[in-house]
């Protein structure tokens, strides 16, 4: 038998949000399964909509050490209304890492994975253990560690997944918001790889000296009081008609819209009070600003706003196109897709609250990485 703590989060009806530690057997394998031992797994913004979104952190306590570990706080103002679907339910928490496998099913697929090294997605991966189907796990290369693999899922298919995007959709050119997180450094590197045109956009001037230091060629930030007139030079050069906006709320995925058509509408011959017929693509795919979403609608007609969920988008690719952007992650694991960690961590060390309080900021540079396997 073999048994391991999960971590866990609870939100209550009466409005107590709480993280803890629960044993869980993982013995039971079926045929096309194997068991990971769990030994490194990032937490991403994703992770945080579950872990401290519903959380008001001034209010956060902790009780108990090692695996009795427990954090509560009050739930945030309208949190039980907005996360109403989850009230009552003890949820796993980690949508992605990487491990040893340590048992395997009967199929040949799950006993080829025996004793490999795998990245694995789909949840529960803050815990020692995790039974995962095979198709769920991406075999590491030889002599990548754990850590070189954690992230090998969420962020690198996703920056994968807006190129694919640009290329299904007929656009030539990808605007990219937030753009100095883990994810916008990848694409910047697989931008420049495979000259693909990038407009990053950031809001400070230490991340666009970080880009630009890492190559990028064109760096926008978005504090800056010449922003939509580069933003409109910007668009009209590499012909830009595609943002992929990460925060989602407040009104940059408007500007960028705003800007696109500024730049279709220098090579308009005559004024068309319906704007240009130049279509322009925003996708929100991030909510790293949870204030409304505001459009100021000066870009037209011819737009489209949509939200872009990396699992939905593999479902519209296809097998044969997800299973090459697998292989291309493999292939380029410790170079385009490398993560970066500010701080390595055991599961209950991930409870402590100086760190809650701090990779709940989201902020450029403090990832955190659990490691399973370190008793910390
Ligand atoms: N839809 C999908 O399928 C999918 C898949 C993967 C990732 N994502 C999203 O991709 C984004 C990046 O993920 P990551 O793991 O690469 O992030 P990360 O490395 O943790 O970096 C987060 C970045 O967001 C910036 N940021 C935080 N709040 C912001 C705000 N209100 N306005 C503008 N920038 C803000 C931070 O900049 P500061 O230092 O200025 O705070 C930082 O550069 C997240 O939004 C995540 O949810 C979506």
């Amino acid at each position: 038998m073999t048994t391991g703590y999960q971590l866990k989060s609870l939100l209550t009806a009466e409005g107590e949000a709480s993280l803890y530690f629960e044993a869980k057997d993982f013995s039971d394998l079926a045929s096309d399964q194997v068991l990971i031992q769990v030994e490194a797994a990032p937490i991403n913004p994703s992770d945080l909509a579950l872990l401290t979104a519903p959380m008001d952190l001034e209010s956060l306590t902790s009780s108990g050490s090692g695996y009795e570990t427990k954090i509560s706080a009050k739930a945030k103002p309208g949190a039980v209304q907005f996360f109403a679907a989850r009230l009552g339910m003890a949820l796993t928490t980690g949508n992605e890492g990487a491990g040893t496998v340590i048992a395997a099913g009967d199929s040949e697929a799950a006993q080829a994975l025996l004793g490999k090294k795998v990245g694995a997605f789909g949840g529960g991966m803050y815990a020692q253990y995790r039974v995962a189907n095979v198709m769920e796990c991406l075999p590491l290369p030889e002599g990548a560690s754990a850590e070189q693999g954690a992230s090998s899922f969420v962020n690198p298919m996703t920056a994968l997944g807006m190129i694919e995007t640009m290329k299904m959709e007929g656009h030539s050119a990808i605007i990219h918001t937030a753009a100095a997180s883990n994810l916008g450094q990848m694409l910047n590197r697989l931008c420049l790889a495979d000259g693909i045109p990038l407009i990053c956009v950031v809001r400070s001037e230490t991340q666009k000296t970080l880009l630009e230091s890492q190559g990028a060629q064109c760096v926008l930030n978005s504090q800056d009081p010449n922003f939509f007139a580069d933003l409109t030079d910007a668009c009209d050069r590499y012909h830009a008609t595609l943002a992929f906006d990460a925060t989602g709320g407040g009104t940059l995925g408007s500007t960028l819209l705003n800007g696109m058509e500024a730049a279709a509408a220098r090579h308009l011959t005559e004024y068309n009070r319906y704007g240009s017929d130049r279509f322009k693509q925003l996708y929100i795919y991030g909510g790293l600003d949870v204030s409304p979403t505001t459009l100021h609608r000066g870009f037209g007609f011819a737009w489209s706003i949509n939200g872009w969920l990396l699992p939905q988008f593999l479902g519209r690719a296809g097998i044969e196109v997800m299973m090459r952007m697998r292989a291309r992650v493999a292939a380029e694991l410790t170079t385009s897709f490398a993560s970066h960690y500010a701080h390595r961590v055991s599961l209950p060390e991930a409870l402590s609250l100086d760190l809650v309080r701090e990779y709940a900021s989201q902020a450029t540079g403090v990832k955190t990485l659990i490691q399973p396997t370190h008793e910390g």
